[in-house]
């Protein structure tokens, strides 16, 4: 299967991204960043072109690792400093360890059952797991032409991606995880919500 355009161009990617976000776009990154400690081993799983570390999370001196499973943008990992890991996170493998481990607007890639790939997602982080994810997006329009064009660009290359997540679906999916939230806040002019977790489950301790 072939990537939809977005997938394309790193270039590409963050036109459309400051399109969609518009004023927003810089606090996309900054939201994330600022939960990050200085100095410490960062996992970007799904990440995309590096634009959190690129905009944001380089100015914090971190370890960055970006994993994902499109070549083209792991070039850009690499050209600028990171450390590039590529994989199909649909496959049961541990992923690199780090102190924090992030998950940015990329979940509902893995409706209608997230949950295997959030236990890979855990297993790797040390002391936070960071989840950033659309409640407001265009595959969810009411108009249904906009809603399949936008389902249309989310194809990685494994096939398209008709499923988003509103608030409360993801609430409750993230509630089903039973990790012990730290934080939960809107961002992004409530285009996209945060989610901070320890990496330890509820009942344990
Ligand atoms: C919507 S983009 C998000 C990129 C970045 N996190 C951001 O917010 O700008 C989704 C990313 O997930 C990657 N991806 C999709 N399915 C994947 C899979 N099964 N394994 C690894 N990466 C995958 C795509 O290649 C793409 O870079």
């Amino acid at each position: 299967v072939t990537p939809s355009l977005v997938y394309h161009n790193a270039w590409l990617y963050e036109a459309i991204m400051i399109g969609l976000y518009g004023w927003h776009y810089p606090s996309r990154y900054r939201a994330i960043a600022n939960l990050v400690p200085i100095g410490s081993r960062v996992l970007d799983v799904c990440c995309g072109p590096a634009l959190l570390f690129r905009r944001a999370l380089r100015e914090r001196d971190v370890q960055y690792t970006g994993f994902d499973i499109n070549p083209r943008f792991l070039e850009v990992v690499r050209r600028w400093g990171g450390r590039a890991v590529k994989g199909n996170l649909l496959e049961d493998r541990p992923l690199p360890t780090a102190d924090t481990v992030i998950m940015q607007a990329s979940l509902y890639q893995f409706l209608p059952d997230p949950a295997p790939v959030m236990r890979r997602v855990f297993a790797a982080a040390r002391d936070q797991v960071i989840i950033a994810e659309p409640i407001r997006n265009l595959a969810t329009s009411r108009i249904p032409f906009i809603a399949a064009l936008a389902a249309r660009q989310a194809n990685a290359g494994l096939g398209d991606r008709p499923s988003r997540f509103s608030e409360d679906t993801l609430d409750a999916f993230v509630a089903s995880l039973r990790f012990r939230m730290k934080a939960s806040f809107r961002c992004s002019g409530g285009r996209e919500k945060i989610y901070v977790f320890e990496p330890t489950q509820n009942d344990e301790r």
